[in-house]
């Protein structure tokens, strides 16, 4: 469906009058697809759609042994019991405050480099590396991280090559041809798994070596000390670990990326955000999480940012129904693949009034819950299977995001192409580029 996927489901919907439920084929696949926030909640917190599609790659790259594609049984149940006591309490995130203030500093760091350099910011890069960095330490616990860390390097490529593969269309999956390997597909999955199993592996043998993974909290030491009844395989382990490098890199600097663009387009706004935080935080002190909670317009713009530019448009990865359903008085056979096109409910001018425009003040004047109660704007997902990292990642966002205007004014180097491009999430076409200049 190409890199405008949401885009097109949107408009076949609206055409043919099937916003609540639209059906079709991919290939063998039966698809159901919503745009409308009621059929969305009941394909997403119902009891029909708890699993999800196995593509081939999700298999080869060993994320079906993963939270976010192992069938919704007792497994799946104890792998997202382990990380929400370990990897996404509340406790364990505002632990990690430290270390997101120490990649914050890194990125200024980086980008008054870049600035010094050569005049402007490639903010991409930067932003990929301290997102990688961030989720590396907290899962790993390794220490020294930064570019130029060969595990950090490692880890990097894989986690580009695992987001290529995985946003590549395979024909296989919808045209089961036995031994034919459309495009390389397979090959490559099967060399990334090869090296992915390498390396965690290594760290794995490290730590147990060590020993010392009783007084750690990183996510590994976290999995090692459990006990014995509790304890993953060796595979499910690195499937586990694997998928948290892999899930909480893409999402973070995408969405920090579409942020900025907006920043720079929108100078009014940007000046806006920096007051509210130079009246909350001062002008010499430095922003830490306990003033997120005072500066509402900033957060209003991650979700004026959320609405327009979702990173997973399409909620990233479908619904499976596990029985047969009905969803808005349609019969819905098991096996049907679901999935909410959440670009398009975010975009309808039935319920955001001038959807097109960035207006982060329509977040100031109700308040508006996004982490999956209120179905007209549902990010992360709802119901059982929605996403785990939802307030890990938006207290990155949002700190980070306070450190780059408190720190720097954004200017425009050239104008602000908001081109998207879906591949495993929405991105922008081109990357941004701009100026930064240091705040006195
Ligand atoms: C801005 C940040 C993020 C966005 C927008 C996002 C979005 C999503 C969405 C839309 C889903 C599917 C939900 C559903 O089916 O209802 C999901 C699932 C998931 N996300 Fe996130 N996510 C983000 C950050 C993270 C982070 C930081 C991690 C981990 C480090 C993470 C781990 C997961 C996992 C493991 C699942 C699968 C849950 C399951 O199937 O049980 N996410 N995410």
């Amino acid at each position: 469906m190409g890199p405008l996927a949401h885009r097109k489901l949107a408009a076949a919907a609206s055409a043919l009058k099937a916003t609540r439920l639209m059906g079709i084929s991919l290939g063998i696949e039966r698809v159901v697809i919503s745009s409308d926030p009621e059929t969305a909640r009941e394909i997403l917190c119902g009891s029909a759609f708890l699993d999800r599609p196995i593509r081939d790659s999700t298999r080869l790259l060993m994320f079906d042994r993963a939270i976010g594609f192992s069938p919704s049984g007792s497994y799946w149940r104890h792998l997202r019991r382990i990380a929400s006591t370990h990897m996404f309490s509340p406790r364990r995130v505002a632990s990690l405050e430290g270390l997101r203030q120490a990649v914050a500093d890194g990125v200024i760091g980086r980008v008054e480099t870049e600035m010094a350099a050569t005049g402007f910011v490639e903010l991409r890069g930067i932003l990929q590396r301290a997102s990688l960095d961030n989720v590396l330490e907290s899962v790993f616990g390794i220490g020294g991280l930064g570019f130029g860390s060969e595990i950090g390097d490692e880890l990097g490529v894989m986690v580009r090559e695992g987001y290529e593969l995985m946003g590549e269309f395979n024909w296989a999956d919808y045209f089961p041809l036995g031994f034919l390997d459309f495009f390389g597909v397979r090959r490559r999955c099967h060399r990334l798994a090869g090296m992915v199993s390498e390396v965690v592996t290594r760290i794995i043998k490290e730590r147990r070596k060590k020993g010392d993974f009783k007084k750690r909290d990183d996510f590994l030491s976290v999995l090692l000390s459990l006990p014995q009844e509790d304890l993953l395989t060796h595979a499910d382990m690195m499937a586990v670990l694997w998928e948290m490098v892999f899930r909480g890199v893409d999402n973070i600097y995408i969405l920090l990326e579409w942020i900025m663009a907006r920043m720079v387009l929108h100078q009014d706004i940007q000046a806006k955000v920096r007051h509210e935080i130079q009246v909350n935080v001062g002008r010499n002190k430095r922003v830490t999480e306990s003033h997120i909670p005072n500066l509402p317009f900033l957060q209003a713009v991650v979700k004026e940012v959320l609405r327009l530019h979702p990173p997973g448009p399409l909620l990233s990865w479908a619904r499976l129904a596990v029985h047969d359903i009905h969803v808005d008085k349609c019969f819905i056979p098991s096996g049907t693949t679901a999935m909410v096109n959440m670009w398009a409910i975010a975009h309808d001018p039935a319920i955001w009034p001038d959807p097109w425009a960035f207006k982060p003040e329509r977040f100031m004047e109700r308040d508006f819950s996004i982490m999956g109660s209120d179905l007209r704007l549902a990010p992360f997902g709802s119901g059982r299977r929605a996403c785990p990292g939802k307030a890990l990642g938006l207290a990155t966002v949002h700190l980070w995001l306070a450190r780059m205007l408190q720190n720097f004014e954004w200017l425009p180097l050239q104008p602000v192409d908001i081109g998207e491009c879906l591949k495993l999430s929405l991105e922008m076409k081109n990357p941004l580029v701009c100026r930064a200049v240091t705040i006195c």
